[in-house]
């Protein structure tokens, strides 16, 4: 726990909140398939939703300069039934340093935070690490000023990198809901678009109540 900011210096408060938004399309379910980030420098924001049942969403992202660590902040928006969702965000990579304070693992190299059964499946050979949201108590809330959508910031992770390479990151529900949350990087800040980003609308219904089936609902079948 003791990596866990819960001071949050905080991304999004003390820099409005201005990223280039992606929606993730769902497809993005395995070290294979992550979505790409393109690089760690200009703000972005990733909005993930999670369906029933609940399988983890893969990111990536190519760090050549490992001089200082790697932030990455958690959040979820301002929708009254996702208040208690708390998935966890696990960093996986050959040169992803596991903190002293975790427990190792060995055999698998991986650095666990919390006991759960909920595991993003890690390749041999790779490191990872779990930040969980669980705990965090931090519930920071943000409006972005320019389009008025609001949340609250769950959790900052600093990374740290024993070299460079891809690091990649599993947004892992540990639980079966229907739940969005996002992940956000960067410190350039801009809201320039870019190729494949959302759009206000997108965005905009993305941080929104209002949706069918509800979100925040448990599903049925798969009620761990
Ligand atoms: C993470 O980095 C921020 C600066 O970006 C710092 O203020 C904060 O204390 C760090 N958190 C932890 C847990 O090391
Ligand atoms: C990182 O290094 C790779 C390989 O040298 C290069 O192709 C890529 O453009 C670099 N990326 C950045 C953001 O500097
Ligand atoms: C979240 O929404 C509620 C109403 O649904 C509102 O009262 C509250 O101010 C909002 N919080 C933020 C951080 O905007
Ligand atoms: C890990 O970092 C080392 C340098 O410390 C580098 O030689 C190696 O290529 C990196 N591993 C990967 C998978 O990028
Ligand atoms: C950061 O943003 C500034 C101004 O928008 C730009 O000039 C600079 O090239 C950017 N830096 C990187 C590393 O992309």
């Amino acid at each position: 726990m003791l990596f866990i900011s819960i001071l949050f210096s905080f991304l999004l408060a003390s820099t409005g909140f201005a990223h280039v938004p992606f929606l993730d399309d769902g497809s993005h379910d395995s070290i294979t398939t992550a979505w790409e980030f393109p690089d760690p420098v200009e703000t972005r924001l990733l909005m993930v939703s999670f369906d029933c049942p609940s399988t983890t969403s893969y990111s990536k992202v190519l760090i050549n300069d490992t001089s200082s660590y790697l932030v990455v902040t958690l959040g979820i928006p301002n929708i009254t039934s996702l208040y208690s969702y708390r998935p966890s965000l696990w960093a996986i990579g050959k040169n992803v340093s596991i903190p002293s304070t975790y427990e190792t693992d060995s055999q698998s190299q991986t650095g666990i935070a919390q006991s759960s059964l909920f595991k993003p499946a890690v390749p041999r050979g790779l490191n990872a690490v779990e930040y969980p949201t669980e705990d965090t108590g931090a519930f920071v809330p943000f409006t972005e000023a320019a389009t008025g959508m609001a949340g609250f910031g769950l959790l900052q992770a600093n990374i740290t990198l024993s070299g460079p390479g891809t690091v990649y990151f599993a947004l892992q529900p540990i639980e079966h809901r229907r739940g969005r949350i996002f992940m956000a990087l960067g410190y350039n800040e801009t809201t320039e678009s870019e190729p494949g980003s959302a759009d206000k609308l997108q965005m905009q219904a993305w941080f929104s109540e209002e949706a069918s089936p509800r979100i925040g609902q448990r599903c049925i079948s798969w009620s761990a």
